[in-house]
């Protein structure tokens, strides 16, 4: 398949992705051994990497999720547009996202989530980008640390398109 135009380099082949969340799986079911896990995903980049995270992970497994939208303007400035369909007190929550970045939006979800009295909350990321972050979050798992590019593939979009490339590439729209 030739790359879609804007496509400047394949950062993570398709097998590569498969392989790290197949690791990063073994991880969690690892760490929440004898328990079950809740998977928390934001609609709709997440919803890729959640789908194949779960399918790999040998603890039992519930999901939902929710949606943000932004409104102000500034970085951070989020709501919930879609809460989630069911309680999670009591529960071990994993909060999956496509890629923690400023990390404003993934520190909105955790206080949001946190307050909801969860047994435990961790973060599960698909792409770190931590030397763009600005507000500092506990990433407990990641599949790939990435460089400051724009990226596209797995769930992550370019103006809505793109989500369904199995690799991660980075993305130059004036190519
Ligand atoms: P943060 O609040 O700065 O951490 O932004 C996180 C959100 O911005 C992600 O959930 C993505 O929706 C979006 N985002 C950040 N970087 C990229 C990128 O390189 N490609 C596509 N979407 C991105
Ligand atoms: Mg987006």
């Amino acid at each position: 398949m030739t790359a879609p135009e804007g496509i400047e380099r394949i950062l993570f082949t398709e097998e590569q992705v498969a392989q790290r969340i197949r690791e990063v799986a073994a991880e969690i079911s690892k760490k929440y051994q004898g328990r079950e896990v809740k998977l928390i995903a934001v609609l709709k980049g997440a919803v890729f990497f959640l789908t194949e995270l779960a399918r790999a992970i040998e603890i039992p497994v519930k999901i939902d999720f929710l949606a943000i939208s932004s409104f102000g303007g500034a970085p951070g400035m989020v709501r919930i547009a879609k809460d989630l369909d069911e309680p999670i007190e009591g529960e071990d929550v994993l909060l999956i996202e496509d890629i923690v970045d400023t990390g404003f939006t993934t520190r909105f979800l955790l206080q949001t989530l946190a307050g909801r009295a969860p047994h435990s909350i961790g973060i599960c990321t698909l792409l770190d980008r931590s030397v763009r972050r600005i507000v500092q979050v506990p990433v407990d798992f990641r599949c790939f640390e990435i460089p400051d590019r724009f990226v596209v593939g797995c769930g992550l979009d370019y103006k809505q398109l793109y989500r369904n490339l199995g690799y991660i590439a980075v993305m130059n729209p004036g190519k």
